[in-house]
């Protein structure tokens, strides 16, 4: 029998009555074979299974535990297809857990275990039901090459998931689409849950970010009844489903031209039970036909929806306006004039204590300077800014667009996750609504 497992997460276990166990265990932890990181097990036909470490010769080992350790206890080789894992495994980490169970199973086969290989381990993933998405980072030497596919099998098993994807950079094309590599299973299938609503997308062709859950939520908490919305950025519907499950929004426009999130988005509003409340505009957004229409405009792209801005302002309402909600990646500079002071480096989880609502400054005849005073205690000075200029560009356009003036005021600056050091994902909550016609 081959030392080490045949089959990938197997371990070897020397077999004897229950009676030897205790002696077969100190000989074997003497020796340094016994596998601390399985349990000893009990077999159905009352036989008891040590698993041992496989990498060494065991035969003399096997000699002497019947003939000398425990005179004639019956002794045998198996495989445990499943093994337990010990309470101390149980207690390391899943990385721990990944370097011990792929270090054992490459010694197994000859190949030396180096500081280079653990270094080029994977050191973070987003678990999606069944399937690990491992960041891009980790498996580039070449060693991992000829070890394929059982290599993954073992990476699968030992993090307790049972497909396994690899991402790539997301492409900068504009669809967002993730370079995901499927590594082991048969498809990227996923299902997650968030607040009530189930979103499947295929990870290797679709983006799904964690870090927005805020931001889902937010919407979710909207005043919407009866509105109108158009999202020029619809995805698998990340957006559009809070807003028409939670939010109360009567009627959505989704624009997608990815036609994998396209498939995704009609699954998902389908799954969601909205699908008779939702029109999905295939394609580019810049040539959507639809104007005069919406309530509210979700602009979800980053780095920038700036290429939408022309088209939401367009379908904004001509008599009543609405609200857009702009999303962006903003850069700010450490140590320069923050506000509050200290906090460069703010964490995500400090935002919400940053958190303000400026409310209709306009009318009580307050301007921008008051304005920008209240906003400095709740956000970065290059969020105010940056809020200013989508702002002034936005009137100018509405007037273009529609040949009247329009007033804009900022809502609210919302931040939703740090995009990369000093970098911040922010939304831009921004009011637009035509001027009164005097006389
Ligand atoms: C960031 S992703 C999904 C966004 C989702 N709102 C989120 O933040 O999780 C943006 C989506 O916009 C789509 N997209 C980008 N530019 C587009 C355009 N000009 N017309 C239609 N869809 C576009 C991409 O295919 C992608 O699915």
């Amino acid at each position: 029998m081959e030392p080490d497992s045949e089959k990938p997460g197997a371990v070897v276990a020397v077999v004897t009555e229950l009676r030897f166990t205790q002696r077969y265990k100190d000989y074997l932890e003497k020796q340094q074979l016994l596998d601390r990181r399985y349990r000893v097990e009990k077999m159905p036909d009352g036989t008891v299974a040590l698993p041992v470490r496989g990498e060494t010769p065991l035969e003399q080992h096997l000699w002497a535990l019947k003939n000398h350790v425990a005179p004639g206890s019956p002794c045998k080789l198996m495989q445990l297809l499943r093994p337990a894992p010990s309470k101390k495994a149980q207690c390391c980490s899943p990385a721990q857990r990944l370097c011990l169970e792929v270090s054992r199973w490459l010694e197994g086969r000859g190949v030396q275990w180096s500081a280079e290989l653990e270094a080029d381990l994977p050191r973070s993933w987003q678990r999606h039901g069944n399937l690990l998405l491992l960041s891009e980072d980790c498996f580039q030497a070449k060693q991992w090459k000829n070890l394929e596919p059982e290599l993954w099998e073992i990476v699968a098993s030992a993090l307790g998931a049972q497909r396994l994807a690899r991402r790539g950079r997301v492409s900068p094309d504009g669809t967002r689409t993730p370079a995901v590599t499927l590594l082991l299973g048969a498809h990227g299938w996923v299902e997650h849950v968030d607040n009530g609503i189930r979103y499947r997308f295929d990870v290797t062709r679709c983006m799904f970010s964690f870090g927005n859950i805020t931001e889902k939520l937010r919407v979710a908490s909207l005043p919407c009844a009866g509105e109108v919305l158009v999202d020029l950025y619809a995805g698998i519907g990340y957006f559009a489903l809070p807003f028409l499950v939670h939010a109360g929004a009567a009627f959505v426009h989704a624009c997608e031209w990815n036609p994998h999130a396209v498939e995704a988005l009609r699954a998902n509003l389908e799954i969601n039970g909205v699908a008779d409340r939702c029109q999905i505009h295939f394609g580019d957004n810049r040539k959507l036909k639809l104007s005069n229409i919406a309530d509210r405009v979700n602009l979800g792209l980053i780095p920038s929806s700036e290429e939408g801005w022309l088209v939401a302002c367009r379908v904004l309402r001509q008599d009543a306006g609405g609200i857009l909600h702009i999303h962006q990646n903003v850069e700010s500079f450490p140590g320069k004039n923050l506000q509050p002071s200290g906090s460069s480096d703010m964490e995500e989880e400090q935002w919400p204590y940053l958190q303000q609502i400026i409310t209709n400054q306009g009318k009580n005849g307050t301007g921008r300077d008051s304005r920008r005073k209240m906003l400095a205690g709740a956000t970065k000075p290059e969020w105010q800014r940056w809020a200013e200029s989508a702002e002034t560009r936005i009137a100018a356009l509405l007037q273009q667009i529609h040949g009247k003036p329009w007033k804009t005021q900022i809502l609210h600056i919302h931040p939703v996750k740090s995009y990369a050091p000093h970098v911040d994902h922010i939304v831009l909550d921004l009011e637009c609504r035509p001027c009164p016609l005097i006389g």
